[in-house]
């Protein structure tokens, strides 16, 4: 079985999806999750019939029972995906960052080694033996981000996985230490890692509080959207789908104590990006006359640049295109006409989501803004 850590967010949830669906029908699958407010049991909705799926709440930082399940279901792999992962919550309350990000990699690090010394060193000649964990076949996948690297000069070449880690916000200092610390457990103990480092990624689940689906919401109530500073920086976009398919790959065949970047080849600056999901949403559901606005980027609002905000993130996949074949299969394009069209169908989802806490997060998020009137819809 494979052992998943954040299965209830938006990527995690959304591999667990792609797994039970689309590559080991027959492997059981146990998300382990404490549901924090980015956590959402919905997402997993259409898998809990499935025998083979199984959640269980808990916080990777409670070593004890984290220890348990792992005895208990004695996995074949670990996919590390919890975290706290929004960098303006990170600006304004760092602590659960560390607490989560740092201390609870550490324990998940100690539970599974542990777990992992439990382990036979070779196959037994039985005939079970196809199944049978070993040392050799065991793997612990912890998923980063490409923010670990810092920000990029405008010409400057993509991330490849020699460069240099420079964090500069609390969430990208958080998350490197986390790689650090996993990094640690390969080097010292022989303890089978892989990380990946991953750029912006976008699609179904996607909690709203990141760009992609709060533009899109926004625009669907004619509300205000924010656009921080200028506008021009810039970040690669993946669909989240391209992202899950390259870390199954890397956990079947990426070398052992290896990195591996994964970007969809999608530069674009943040205002150019905004107005491209406005002009799909203005083919798809036209804005009528009876309204204030006539197309949704009349809803664009500059206010006050984040604290830090990296001008540029873009990735080198080179490594994972030679070496496993891989490359991101949707264009920006296509992959922001399925999420748009999924945030129009799943009305209840959203609902969901909207509760009393995420509506405090964004009156403090955006109420306290300075507005800049003059570049106002450009
Ligand atoms: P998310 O915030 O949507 O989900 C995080 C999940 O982790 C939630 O289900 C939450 O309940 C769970 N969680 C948080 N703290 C926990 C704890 N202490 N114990 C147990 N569970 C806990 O995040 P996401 O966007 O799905 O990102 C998943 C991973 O991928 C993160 O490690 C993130 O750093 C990394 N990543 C994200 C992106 C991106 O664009 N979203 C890009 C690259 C890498
Ligand atoms: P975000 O989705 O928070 O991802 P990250 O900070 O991890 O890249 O933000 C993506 C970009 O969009 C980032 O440059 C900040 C910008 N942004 C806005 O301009 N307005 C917003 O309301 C948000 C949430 C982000």
């Amino acid at each position: 079985m494979i052992l998943i850590t954040g299965g209830a967010g938006f990527i995690g949830s959304n591999f667990v999806l792609h797994l039970l669906n689309d590559e080991v029908a027959s492997e059981r699958i146990v998300v382990l999750d404490s549901l924090t407010y980015a956590g959402n049991i919905n997402n997993l909705v259409s898998v809990f019939k499935n025998t083979n799926f199984e959640f269980q709440k808990c916080d990777i930082n409670d070593i004890d029972n984290v220890k348990k399940i792992i005895i208990k279901n004695k996995p074949r792999a670990i996919i590390h995906f919890a975290a706290e992962s929004h960098v303006d919550r990170s600006i304004k309350g760092p602590s659960k960052f560390i607490e989560t990000n740092i201390n609870g990699t550490f324990n998940l690090l100690v539970s599974s080694y542990e777990y992992f010394l439990t382990l036979s060193e070779v196959t037994s000649s039985n005939k079970d033996s196809k199944n049978q964990i070993t040392k050799k076949n065991f793997r612990f996948l912890h998923v980063s981000t490409d923010e670990v690297y810092g920000s990029l000069e405008p010409k400057e070449a993509g991330f490849s996985e020699n460069h240099p880690y420079k964090p500069n916000s609390p969430y990208a200092a958080s998350k490197a230490s986390s790689d650090f610390l996993v990094r640690a457990w390969n080097k010292t103990y022989n303890f089978p890692t892989l990380i990946t480092n991953c750029s912006n990624n976008y699609g179904p689940y996607q909690f709203p509080e990141k760009l992609i689906p709060l533009v899109i919401l926004n625009a669907l109530n004619k509300k205000e959207i924010p656009i921080y500073g200028d506008g021009m920086q810039i970040r690669d976009w993946i669909y989240v789908e391209d992202h899950c398919k390259a870390i199954s790959l890397i956990l079947r065949e990426g070398i052992v104590g290896q990195t591996y970047n994964i970007g969809g080849n999608c530069e674009i600056k943040n205002l150019e990006l905004v107005k491209k999901i406005c002009s799909i949403l203005d083919d798809l559901l036209p804005i009528n006359n009876k309204s204030n606005i006539k197309k949704y980027d009349d809803l664009i609002q500059f206010v006050d640049d984040r604290l830090g905000h990296d001008m540029r993130y873009a990735i080198d996949n080179s490594k994972l295109q030679k070496t496993l074949g891989w490359e991101p299969k949707e264009t920006l394009l296509s992959g922001l006409k399925k999420t748009i069209q999924w945030y129009i169908d799943n009305s209840e989802w959203i609902k969901s989501v909207n509760n009393d806490s995420y509506k405090k997060w964004i009156a403090e998020q955006y109420n306290t803004y300075t507005k800049d009137e003059k570049k106002r819809s450009p």
